[in-house]
């Protein structure tokens, strides 16, 4: 889904370039959909596959997700705990993480009859590299070898492919983003702000625990969008500061945060860029660490 601003009251005036941007063509619009709905449909469930699977495990804010991938790059199994084990790119509660990666692998053990060895792992970009050692040590500790230690955004690229564009990854905890030109990563950034501070405006609204805003959110998003369109606001602010102001081509939003009916739209008409959301957009990311 490829959306343009409406004419009505960007908050920032579109550019020439903005209105000229590559629109991304049909055959890969559908391939990324396509991906994603196959991946959704393998939550806990795993799909025919044969040869050695690639393992990716992404040690989110809000989620820690392990999934797999055939040979041939399909979705073959997904599975998630939401746990606070990270924080900014920092493992804070590190026999938390160990825990849930630790089920998480027996989990999928058990159900794909394969033992998860190997597997690649993500961190913020921005991240020193000490706290980002720190996930590969996770792994090890739970009975996996780290075969690869990717940043989040060029993770999500590996699903994406975006040639000429930014990859924006809006999370529990942070917003990444990179911006390709011709293939290359020409910027990298991350910036706090995310779906947490999404939950923390919910619950100061709504006088309720953060869980609940958290679920609340989830759940009843349509509901609650207009009280968060400021905290949507302000992630867009941020996509804009790291784009240096300028559009960088079609944006196109990974990562569950904006999973919010309306938000990619509030998005695209504060920017008054082109931008891509994805449903399922919180899989790109964990699919791109095994692809990586
Ligand atoms: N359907 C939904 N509607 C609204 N928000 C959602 C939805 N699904 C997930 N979220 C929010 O998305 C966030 C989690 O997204 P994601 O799994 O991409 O984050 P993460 O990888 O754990 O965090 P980070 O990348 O910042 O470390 C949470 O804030 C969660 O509340
Ligand atoms: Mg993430």
């Amino acid at each position: 889904m490829l959306m343009r601003a409406k004419p009505s009251a960007p908050a920032r005036p579109a550019t020439r370039t903005a209105r000229r941007a590559a629109k991304p063509t049909p055959a890969d619009d559908k391939r990324v959909d396509r991906f994603l709905a196959a991946a959704a449909q393998r939550l806990r469930k795993p799909g025919d596959s044969q040869g050695t699977l690639r393992f990716g495990v992404d040690l989110g804010t809000a989620t820690i997700v392990l999934c797999a991938i055939d040979p041939m790059g399909q979705p073959v199994w997904w599975d998630f705990v939401r746990a606070q084990v990270v924080r900014d790119g920092v493992v804070v509660d590190f026999q938390g993480a160990v825990d849930a990666v630790r089920g998480l692998k027996q989990r999928a053990e058990a159900a794909l009859g394969v033992a998860v060895e190997e597997a690649a792992t993500a961190h913020p970009p921005a991240v020193p590299l000490s706290d980002c050692r720190a996930c590969g040590y996770v792994l090890q500790q739970a009975g996996i070898d780290c075969r690869s230690l990717v940043d989040e955004v060029s993770a999500a690229n590996a699903v994406l492919q975006v040639r000429d564009g930014a990859v924006v990854d809006v999370g529990g905890g942070s917003t990444g983003v990179g911006v390709f030109r011709e293939g290359a990563l020409v910027s990298l950034t991350d910036r706090a702000g995310g779906g947490h501070q999404l939950d923390l405006i919910l619950a100061g609204a709504l006088r309720i625990p953060i869980e609940d805003a958290e679920r609340r959110k989830r759940e009843r998003g349509a509901e609650v969008m207009q009280m968060l369109r400021p905290g949507v606001e302000r992630v867009a602010s941020s996509i804009a500061l790291q784009c240096g102001g300028e559009s960088p081509g079609v944006v196109h939003l990974a990562g569950g945060a904006l999973q919010l009916p309306g938000a990619a739209e509030v998005i695209a008409s504060y920017l008054g860029w082109p931008v891509r959301a994805y449903a399922h957009a919180e899989l790109i990311t964990p699919f791109g660490i095994a692809i990586s």
